[in-house]
């Protein structure tokens, strides 16, 4: 068996409400990401699933059970000094705007990743541009001079450009056309891929998830209720709960595209 980057045991993670009470929004998960691979976590929109990416990241701490990168346990930020190897997860968000500062032109803040890249001159900002598919000379531009689908490629470019191990993206299409949404995702995927890593891709959406992921994880109410290769759990789907999830998906081509103006919308499914 590959030897996991990622090991999710038995995790469970709790929040302090105001009341004085708590709430676990992450019950018992176990999940692992190997080397160079693509998982794809879906369920609908309050399951957990970002809590859990949060929780890889160190920055919320699990109340049971534990994290594993690379066998050393991620500690929460804060705690301690953050350890350099977790530097090399990095994460892309639903809105762009959360990593890129609207300040700085888009080629310094894709240099600043590459500053955190511990294999220096792996690249160069204009190699990262032409990676996303952007123009060399779009460097000096600002954030709000991109489109959304383009400011979604420049964060995934900075994100790359600091040489990750693990890339997570946390509904990093969810904002875009659906006419972007595959193209996006397939982009993340091989840019993960052909720099070396892996990648944790959430979204609530199953039908893009199934196009880019080697094993779909499903995520029910803080649980991880089914499990398996994309193929399984898109052919043979064993939860009333996944079952349902793809039945929301409106007309699938057979290539399990969304054809035409997209009709999923998040809190639907
Ligand atoms: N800081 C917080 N304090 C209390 N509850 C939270 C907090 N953040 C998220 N939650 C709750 O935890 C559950 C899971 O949230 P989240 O991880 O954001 O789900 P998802 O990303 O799947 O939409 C939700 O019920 C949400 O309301
Ligand atoms: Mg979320």
């Amino acid at each position: 068996m590959a030897q996991q980057l990622l090991q999710i045991k038995e995790t469970s993670v709790r929040y302090k409400l105001p009341s004085g009470g708590s709430f676990e929004a992450v019950k018992g998960v176990n999940l692992a990401v190997e080397p160079a691979s693509v998982v794809g976590l879906v369920g609908e929109s309050g399951c957990g699933k970002s809590t859990l990416a949060k929780a890889v990241c160190g920055l919320v701490p699990v109340s049971g059970g534990e994290i594993l990168f690379k066998g050393n346990p991620v500690a929460p930020l804060g705690m301690r000094r953050r350890p350099r190897e977790l530097m090399r997860i990095q994460m892309v968000f639903q809105n762009p705007y959360a990593s890129l500062n609207p300040r700085r032109t888009i080629g310094s803040q894709i240099a600043d990743g590459l500053r955190a890249n511990p294999v220096k001159d792996s690249w160069s900002v204009a190699d990262l541009l032409q990676q996303v598919e952007l123009p060399t000379e779009t460097q000096s531009r600002y954030p709000h001079q991109f489109s959304g689908g383009q400011r979604q490629r420049i964060a995934i470019a900075r994100a790359i450009a600091a040489g990750p191990e693990l890339l997570i993206g946390d509904e990093p299409i969810a904002s875009l056309d659906a006419s972007l949404q595959a193209k996006v995702a397939t982009l993340m995927r091989k840019l993960a891929l052909e720099s070396g890593a892996a990648l944790l891709f959430i979204s609530h959406d199953l039908a893009v998830v199934r196009i880019i992921a080697d094993q779909i994880a499903v995520m029910q109410r803080g649980s991880l209720v089914e499990q398996g290769s994309a193929a399984q759990v898109w052919e043979d789907p064993q939860r009333e709960y996944t079952k349902r999830l793809l039945a929301a998906i409106p007309a699938v081509d057979g290539m399990g595209r969304l054809p035409g103006v997209n009709t999923v919308t998040e809190g639907k499914i």
